[in-house]
């Protein structure tokens, strides 16, 4: 029986969230009220009821559930890239990248790709989630493209950044291996749309699947996050029965029994203030990426034009990565003196993986010593809190979510309860969460500087465009 099958393993590892310091009982005025939770009441019951009633086209809801044989074959397939590669490369931006970093960043051991191979549960992992020529350069610095798989990674199958990477790597493994690439080269994407499903035909490529209906930042919980995290020996069951846990919680309807829904009614209640930035700031190293995940989930989702009616909205709320400790010494001054536009959501662990003990030297010297006798662990989570409370006394919103441990399964809660926030906060915004119009402007116009077909119109528009006045330009 796997851990998590157990009732009192899933019970031990329920995340908690904190809302103390979003309230007025603590921030006074500058708090969130009960009555004005209670003043939107039925905003939040039907934000609710759509989310079950839509939840069949909520096609990441039913991750945790419906991926039994894929698993397998992901398992499977990780088990044999193991045995063949020392490196593995992720080529793939934005929901193809994130997630995976964030995963392996929380789930493997924190100098992964520097321990020795006896003791690394995988290959050396790298992702490549930019078209920075120097990086690309550095990589092939580092891997040897005889010992490495490559994975390509885009739900559209089209992303230019992501095609890019493939066609650079492509040529040099049709370099290397004539006709015969597809020992280093995996594929993750839609199955009939785009441009990859027919390169990974043509090159025939093992190709693992994304759902219809799973967009790119809802996509961590299948093949996309999935075969990485695999590959590098991280128990993808567990993350997903951490995930089916969570949605367990998610269940339920009312607003104070459901973390996700109260963090989402928390941040509406902000947003409706005008409070507009949303840190996020985790206290351990394992969860600094979390953040950039969580950034692409909430901007991408929320920051809309238009209603869903059509009506102006300019939705969204600015999501700030920040690191604990690390970030009090360059961003808590502005978070407790600066001005009131934002909330800060917390990230703590309960127990951490390794315990590290001060010891005790320079005894006379007392503003040294009185550290020792305590634990890098006792500080981290002490700093954790004072700041809290710092930021509580200035009068700043703040919540804290604490993970019991970080392991697969606490990860599994935790993207998963992001997820059910984002979409739950988009209901009460009354937007489409999972569109992204925003970014097609930039694409298109790269699209028609670079030439491609059928972009000539995009092209003529950019050459219309009035000319940059010489005096605003300094050089
Ligand atoms: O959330 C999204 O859909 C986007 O941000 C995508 O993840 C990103 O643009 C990459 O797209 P793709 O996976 O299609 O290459």
């Amino acid at each position: 029986m796997a851990r998590y099958d157990d009732p009192s393993f899933r019970e031990s590892m329920r995340l908690r969230l904190d809302y103390n310091n979003m309230m007025s009982d603590m921030l006074g005025e500058r708090g969130i009220r009960e009555d004005e939770i209670d003043g939107i009441s039925d905003q939040l019951d039907q934000a609710a009821r759509a989310l079950v009633d839509n939840r069949g086209n909520m096609r990441w809801r039913e991750l945790p559930y419906n991926q039994e044989q894929i698993v397998e074959d992901i398992i499977k397939a990780a088990e044999e890239i193991r045995k063949r590669c020392e490196y593995f490369v992720v080529l793939g931006i934005g929901g193809s990248a994130l997630g995976p970093i964030a995963v392996q960043q929380a789930l493997n051991h924190l100098r992964y790709n520097e321990l020795p191979n006896r003791k690394r549960k995988g290959p050396r992992f790298y992702v490549l989630d930019n078209v920075d020529p120097e990086t690309m350069t550095a990589l092939f610095d580092v891997i040897e493209p005889d010992k490495t798989v490559f994975n390509v990674i885009t739900k559209s199958g089209g992303t230019s950044e992501t095609m890019s990477q493939l066609l650079i790597v492509s040529d040099i493994l049709h370099s290397m291996y004539g006709d015969k690439i597809s020992d280093h080269l995996i594929a993750v994407t839609d199955e009939s749309k785009g441009n990859l499903i027919k390169i990974a035909r043509l090159e025939g490529l093992c190709t693992f699947y994304v759902p219809d209906g799973v967009g790119g930042r809802f996509s961590e919980l299948c093949p996309v996050g999935l075969l990485p995290a695999a590959v590098c020996g991280i128990d993808i069951r567990e993350l997903l029965a951490g995930a089916a846990y969570m949605d367990g919680i998610c269940a339920e309807e009312d607003v104070r029994k459901n973390p996700a829904y109260m963090l989402g009614t928390l941040s509406y209640i902000a947003m409706r203030r005008g409070i507009n930035i949303h840190v996020m700031m985790p206290y351990a190293d394992s969860l600094k990426y979390i953040s950039d995940w969580f950034a692409q989930l909430w901007a991408e989702s929320l920051g809309k034009l238009v209603h869903r009616d059509g009506s102006d909205a300019h939705a969204g709320q600015t999501p700030v990565k920040a690191l604990g400790v690390t970030d009090q010494h360059s961003q808590v001054q502005l978070y407790t003196e600066g001005p009131f536009d934002k909330i800060i959501t917390f990230l703590g662990v309960e127990k951490f993986r390794s315990k590290v003990a001060i010891p005790l030297r320079y005894e006379d010297i007392h503003d040294v010593s009185f550290l020792s006798g305590h634990s890098l662990n006792e500080l981290l989570q002490t700093e954790q809190h004072a700041t809290e409370y710092a930021v509580m006394k200035s009068g700043h919103l703040s919540e804290t979510i604490t993970l019991p441990e970080v392991n697969a399964f606490t990860i599994g809660e935790l993207l998963y309860m992001f997820e059910v926030m984002t979409a739950f906060t988009g209901e009460l915004l009354d937007i489409d969460t999972f569109n992204q119009p925003g970014v097609e402007e930039g694409k298109n116009a790269t699209y028609a500087m670079l030439g491609k077909p059928g972009y000539d119109e995009k092209r003529a528009e950019l050459e219309s465009q009035p000319a940059k006045n010489e005096k605003y330009i300094l050089a």
